[in-house]
């Protein structure tokens, strides 16, 4: 497994494998890598002949007042666990090479950043796009690979490679838990003992709405407030508790097929995100 920072050099090496007739299959992530991160490594080495794992803590799509500083960063372990999970390439760029002094050119998605974490994160899905678009045109990947822990952020992109004629298949990968039902997330790292156990309910207020959905409620208000009466005592603060159209991710009020689930609260300063996709 190679380890490369420019960005001329693994074009240059991926154009070799292309030439050669090899499917490349792409995963995107910000490091500090987990189980969540490892399937989606594992599932681009059965489907590819050369897998490329991107990891860039990408400015542009932290708001001012957010943890980009703070966010973890450990390369060694993560080049570690690159490796055992099967990955051929780490591509790992200064933030000054992917966006050198007069950068002025960003990819954004109408429509489908206006709800969910839109909402609360100005600009945010701007510089998950833009990057994506970046990382995309570096590498040229057949196939990408995200997961569904962050649903908006796949249906978004999902969206802009077709709007975009990008030719790359976009593959979501379920969303790996811990044995409480916390989501995994690299922020997961920032939780307090007594933060990490309050977030299990995360988890079981989805689960809530999933056992009223299957019992006929139809009413997503009232489930929502539901949740809501669940997360309260143990949020910091609740940022949103949304059921949404899993495609145009807009609020639905009467449940009659497929939905989304969709959570955002703060357990101290740590912003925990997750969802299920259910239906009626
Ligand atoms: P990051 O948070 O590092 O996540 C990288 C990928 O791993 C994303 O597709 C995310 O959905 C997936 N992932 C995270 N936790 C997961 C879990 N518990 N189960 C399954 N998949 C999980 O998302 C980003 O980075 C960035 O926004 C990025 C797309 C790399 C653009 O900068």
């Amino acid at each position: 497994m190679k380890i490369i920072r420019s960005i001329p050099e693994i074009k240059k090496e991926l154009g070799r494998h292309r030439k050669r007739g090899r499917s490349v299959g792409l995963v995107p992530t910000m490091g500090y890598l987990h189980e969540g991160h490892l399937s989606l490594i594992r599932k681009a080495r059965q489907d590819n002949d050369v897998v490329v794992v991107s990891i860039f803590v990408n400015p542009t799509q932290f708001g001012p007042n957010e943890d980009y500083r703070e966010y973890p960063r450990d390369l060694r372990r993560d080049a570690r666990l690159c490796k055992k999970a099967g990955a051929d390439y780490i591509f790992y760029p200064a933030a000054k090479s992917m966006y050198p002094k007069g950068h002025s050119t960003f990819v954004c998605v109408e429509g489908l950043t206006k709800n969910l974490c839109g909402r609360f994160r100005p600009g945010h899905f701007r510089g998950v796009t833009t990057v994506v678009t970046k990382l995309f045109n570096i590498v040229s990947p057949d196939a990408a690979y995200f997961g569904q822990k962050d649903a908006q952020q796949s249906v978004v992109i999902k969206r802009m490679a077709e709007d975009l004629d990008m030719g790359i298949r976009i593959e979501v990968l379920p969303t790996v838990r811990e044995k409480d039902g916390l989501a995994m997330s690299s922020r997961n790292s920032y939780l307090s003992s007594d933060g990490r156990k309050r977030a299990a309910t995360i988890y079981r207020s989805l689960q809530l709405a999933r056992d009223l959905i299957k019992l006929n409620d139809k009413d997503a208000p009232g489930i929502v407030r539901e949740m809501r009466k669940m997360l309260v005592p143990v949020a910091t603060k609740i940022d949103y508790v949304s059921i949404v159209d899993p495609l145009t991710l807009k609020d639905v009020r009467t449940i009659t097929g497929e939905v989304l689930v969709a959570v955002a609260v703060w357990m101290g300063e740590t912003r925990l995100i997750d969802n299920i996709l259910t239906r009626y």
